[in-house]
């Protein structure tokens, strides 16, 4: 009896030190899934020794079953601990390939700038409100009234005809000027008035100097004894802030239906410095605003009294200044959304 115990215990151990050396070559969990099979599964000699015991005589079978057993839990052991060891060294891998490198440089954004129009705008108004102006702002949709009639523009004034309207109905357009300001806001207020009022305005017109949508700031000033000085002062300063002292300014008359007298303001041409050239038509000068002093008629329409306020307006155009201050010769650019241009500015 002592002989067979003997014998099977030697080749348990047997089996183990095989075991050993199998394990010490698996390489990954699925080997070792196989090794499993091998020594524990159904075929392997630590099972079919503990399901022939029935068939032992009766003294043998607790010796057989312990130590069949206690090779069994060795070997259960160290397929749990190397389980173990690899899960950790998978588990490893998998976060050496998914670790993310924070010292990269990462991708960046695209980011946008203003509008070069909206810059001079910005650049504008900070002007004037150094000058101790104040900023409105009006609708772009506009009644006829504000936009022609209580500017002394009635239905039948030729002045009209070189607008260029977009009409919505027979009485509401979209401005083409932003001098409907001055009556909104002197319908509001009493003088003294100084804003500026920058906006956007549409006429029916598309070429190198002409777009269907541009940009104006008005300005009004209404108080008493304002005269003409203050307006050629007050437009000349703002021109050498805006383009600096070595270019030249001039007024000249012409005729708005809303001031009395009128003026335009040229700027001397930056493109060719005066000479003349395909930009200012050869005449070396640029239109940059139109001017003159508010007419008596205006405020009767708004219910100031002529012969106690005086006041001046001038409506600036500020694509005009852009192409000015940075030589851009197509009025066009400016809406074309072209990055090359934008990234200018
Ligand atoms: N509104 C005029 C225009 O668009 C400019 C202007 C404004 C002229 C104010 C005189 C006074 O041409």
């Amino acid at each position: 009896m002592d002989k067979d115990v003997n014998k099977l215990v030697n080749r348990l151990e047997e089996e183990f030190q095989n075991f050993k050396k199998d394990l010490k070559e698996t390489t990954n969990l699925k080997e070792l899934e196989k090794l499993k099979v091998n020594y524990l599964g159904k075929k392997s000699l630590i099972t079919t020794t503990l399901k022939n015991i029935g068939s032992l005589p009766n003294d043998l079978k607790p010796v057989v079953g312990k130590n069949t057993n206690i090779y069994r839990k060795k070997i259960q052991a160290s397929l749990d601990q190397k389980v173990e060891f690899f899960e950790s060294l998978e588990f490893d891998k998998k976060l050496r390939k998914e670790k993310i490198d924070l010292s990269l440089p990462g991708k960046k954004p695209e980011l946008g700038s203003k509008n070069i129009i909206t810059q001079v705008i910005e650049e504008i108004e900070e002007i004037f409100i150094g000058m101790g102006f104040k900023i409105a702002e009006g609708p772009e949709v506009e009644l006829d009234y504000y936009n022609f009639e209580a500017l002394n523009t009635p239905e039948d004034h030729p002045a009209r005809s070189l607008h260029d309207t977009f009409f919505i109905s027979d009485d509401v357009l979209l401005r083409t000027h932003t001098s409907p300001m001055q009556v909104r806001y002197m319908e509001k207020y009493q003088p003294p008035i100084n804003i500026i009022v920058p906006g956007k305005v549409y006429r029916r017109d598309y070429d190198v100097s002409h777009t269907p949508m541009f940009t104006q700031i008005e300005g009004l000033v209404v108080d008493k004894d304002i005269n003409f000085k203050h307006l050629k002062w007050t437009l000349e300063t703002v021109a050498r802030k805006i383009f600096g002292r070595d270019r030249r300014v001039r007024f000249r008359p012409h005729y708005f239906p809303f001031t009395e007298p009128s003026a335009e303001m040229d700027v001397s041409c930056k493109i060719c410095d005066g000479k003349g050239c395909r930009v200012c038509s050869g005449s070396g000068w640029l239109e940059i605003l139109g001017a003159g002093m508010v007419d008596p008629n205006v405020y009767k329409f708004v219910g100031y009294d002529p012969d106690e306020f005086t006041g001046f307006a001038f409506g600036i155009g500020i694509e005009r200044i852009c192409m000015l201050k940075y030589g851009i010769n197509d009025l066009r650019a400016f809406f074309e959304n072209d990055m090359r241009f934008i990234r200018q500015f």
